[in-house]
């Protein structure tokens, strides 16, 4: 009850206000390109066990104008980001003299891995995109690692993200992911910073409402990287949760950190069966 209370009292400081006219869009169908519409809701799925009623992607919380940026490409500020992506996939770089295509022949073979990653790689760790793209570089082309959050970085997930556009997430989080999937569970509920805030307290049990000028969506990843509009470029995951846990005045993990990893398998977790959305647009 305390708990709770402190919760909502912190809420409060940071403008959390009622969800008048703020609810998502009930009707709202995201089709890009005229094509068939994306899966926006999904029935929760059990190991949810009842914390969100129903998933809801974070467009339908958006309102008309950003949400008619992601239904064509050519109005996705996004697109020119792939674009770079897709000429660096062809582009040979390193020692080995290979590019990406190289190897993996069209960007179209990584189709499903946006909507199944993090995951285990072949020894047992649990790795993010990112981390494969890296391997890749270092291991096979005897390239540099590109840095987290760096252009070249963004750019090249973004392209791949776009590959599973439409398939549901769906991340394997038991066997040997069950741990990792554990602490990011624990991550998710535990509360960061001088508010003493938690993933849950706005994203669970906000949803819907509004802080600031910010409509709180449940928080979902299956349109990372997006394009934030505020940055005028694309955020990686661990980029928004950096930003989120140092909204609640905290010292926050790294990007890259084992413990983002954690938590990006967790929040997936909690969106499987939405739609990869391939390249979300958000404020
Ligand atoms: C010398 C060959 C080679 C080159 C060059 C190469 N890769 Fe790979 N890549 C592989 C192999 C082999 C694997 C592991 C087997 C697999 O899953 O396909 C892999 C795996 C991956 C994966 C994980 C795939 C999955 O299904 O989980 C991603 C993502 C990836 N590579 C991206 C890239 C990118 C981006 C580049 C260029 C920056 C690149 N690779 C360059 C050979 C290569
Ligand atoms: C003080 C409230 C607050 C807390 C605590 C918070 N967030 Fe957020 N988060 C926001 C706001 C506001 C946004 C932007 C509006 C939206 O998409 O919900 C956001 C956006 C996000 C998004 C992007 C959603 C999308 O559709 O693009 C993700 C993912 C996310 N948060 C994850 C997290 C995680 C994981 C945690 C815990 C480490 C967390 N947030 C903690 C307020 C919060």
């Amino acid at each position: 009850m305390k708990k709770t209370a402190t919760a909502l009292a912190a809420l409060l400081a940071l403008g959390l206000a009622g969800s008048a006219g703020a609810d998502p869009s009930e009707d709202a169908e995201l089709s890009i390109n005229g094509e068939p519409p994306l899966i926006t809701r999904a029935p929760a799925p059990a190991h949810l066990e009842g914390a969100l009623p129903e998933l809801i992607s974070g467009w339908l919380y958006r309102d008309e104008a950003t949400r008619a940026m992601e239904m064509d490409d050519f109005d996705n500020p996004a697109m020119v980001f792939v674009d770079q992506g897709l000429d660096s996939w062809a582009a040979v770089e390193g020692s080995a003299g290979k590019s990406c295509a190289a190897c993996h022949g069209d960007i179209e073979s990584l189709k499903g891995v946006r909507a199944t990653t993090p995951k285990l790689n072949a020894a047992g760790a649990l790795w993010s995109v990112e981390d494969f793209i890296n391997d890749c570089r270092t291991n096979r082309m005897g390239a540099e690692a590109w840095g987290w959050s760096s252009d070249p970085m963004l750019n090249m997930t973004a392209a791949i993200s776009v590959q599973s556009r439409g398939l549901p997430v769906a991340v394997e989080i038991d066997g040997p992911a069950a741990p990792y999937y554990e602490q990011g569970k624990d991550m998710y509920y535990t509360r960061y910073g001088q508010l003493e805030l938690s993933c849950a307290n706005c994203h669970e049990q906000n949803n819907g409402n509004m802080i600031r000028a910010d409509h709180l969506s449940q928080g979902h990843t299956a349109g990372f990287p997006t394009y934030r509009l505020k940055n005028a470029g694309l955020v990686s995951i661990h980029n928004r949760f950096k930003g989120c846990i140092r909204d609640t005045r905290a010292e926050t993990f790294n990007e890259g950190s084992d413990e983002f990893r954690a938590l990006e398998l967790y929040v997936a977790a909690r969106g499987m069966g939405l739609a990869v959305e391939g390249v979300a647009v958000r404020p």
